[in-house]
């Protein structure tokens, strides 16, 4: 039996009619940047996160970088994040010329700890960039009292949290600015690359408009530098479909969590994703910690079961970082962390024998170990 990390042909079969004609719609109107199809999808998605703005634009990666833009971050700032993601959230600290301060994470959850972050705050910090991890809201009530109290803007990269909420507070409802990716992997997945920022703040929310359309104010006129971020009409209509299925799909999710869950709890060795109190995750993804990791993970990937591994490498120990003087050791949580955490594929459709069958060939692996 196959196991893939997503399996996105199943999660279109049922909804490709309406794909379809979202799609047509988009060729009967030759609007492919931006237009109708990406307006509606930014007004419905700004309802959905509870925010009075939504700027659509090509990826999560150009959602932060606008976003920090907006909020003033330039060369010579910080900005204080957690090295445990994706290395776009320190990419778009760098595009603005400033520096990403890494923060250790909270051994637990993997996530940003508003004690080191907070420690992390020098003079010359611009901004405050937690990560809601896998589907799991960051500890965003500790970080908006942070940002608050030291005059910092707080944004929020929500790129793998559509649906996700905290104290009843959805993803995209904290700090300043949130940000979004739709790659199509995401819980919210285009057809291809896409991205959004979400704020209450009218003014940046028209920055951010103008930035990811060169910077137009009236055609031909560029009131700062801008950049080609724009997002496609076909992304637009895409996701507009797709945002009425999220809850359905996110509810699946929890089901297929809750059952790992359970099951794993007979297998020592593994441990299982920690959900703090008050959290309600939409499990982008279900990370395990468990010994001799990279046996293990090439043991499922011999059975045909495509579990995955985020990340490898923290962030402030990547190449790219390392003139900026991180050392092993820095953030010993995070690297901790990158040695044994193992994500088990888990996706809407998933069935309960392919559920089943990881937690059997995880335990073999184990017990063989
Ligand atoms: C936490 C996080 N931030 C930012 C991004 C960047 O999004 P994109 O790939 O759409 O540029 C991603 C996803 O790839 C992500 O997981």
């Amino acid at each position: 039996m196959k196991v893939p990390m997503i399996d996105l042909q199943a999660q279109m079969a049922p909804i490709r009619g309406e794909l379809d004609d979202a799609v047509r719609a988009i060729f009967d109107d030759a609007a492919f940047i931006l237009g109708a199809g990406v307006a509606r999808f930014e007004s419905a998605f700004a309802s959905y996160v509870g925010r009075a703005f939504c700027v659509g634009v090509n990826s999560g990666t150009s959602a932060l970088h606008l976003a920090l833009l907006a909020a003033g971050v330039g060369p010579g700032d910080e900005v204080v994040t957690t090295p445990y993601t994706w290395i776009s959230t320190a990419w778009a600290v760098t595009y603005c010329g400033a520096r990403p301060v890494f923060a250790d994470v909270d051994a637990r959850t993997g996530q940003l700890d508003p004690l080191r972050a907070e420690a992390a705050i020098t003079p010359r910090t611009k901004a405050i960039l937690p990560v809601d991890l896998y589907g799991h809201l960051a500890d965003l009530g500790a970080f908006e009292e942070i940002a608050a109290r030291h005059g910092l803007a707080l944004i929020e990269d929500a790129a793998q949290s559509q649906g996700a909420r905290l104290r009843g507070r959805p993803a995209g409802s904290f700090g300043l600015l949130s940000c979004f990716s739709f790659y199509p992997s995401k819980n919210l997945g285009a057809a291809g690359e896409a991205g959004a920022v979400v704020t209450d703040d009218a003014a940046l929310a028209e920055r951010i408009r103008r930035l990811r359309d060169h910077a137009q104010e009236g055609r031909h006129n560029h009131v700062e530098v801008g950049y080609n971020y724009r997002m496609e009409g076909l992304q637009g209509a895409v996701l507009a479909v797709k945002l009425r299925h999220l809850d359905r799909w996110n509810e699946a999710r929890r089901q297929h969590a809750a059952r790992y869950d359970a099951l794993l709890a007979d297998i020592p060795d593994v441990v299982a994703p920690v959900v703090r109190a008050g959290a309600e995750p939409v499990w982008h993804l279900y990370p395990v910690r468990v010994p001799d990791r990279d046996r293990v993970h090439a043991d499922l990937q011999a059975r045909e079961i495509s579990a995955a591994v985020h990340y490898p490498v923290p962030v402030h120990l990547q190449p790219a970082y390392a003139s900026q003087g991180w050392i092993r050791g820095a953030c010993p949580a995070a690297e901790a962390l990158a040695r044994d955490s193992l994500s088990l594929p888990i996706f809407p459709e998933m069935t309960s024998e392919q559920l089943a069958f990881v937690v059997t060939s995880l335990a073999d692996s184990l017990r063989a170990g």
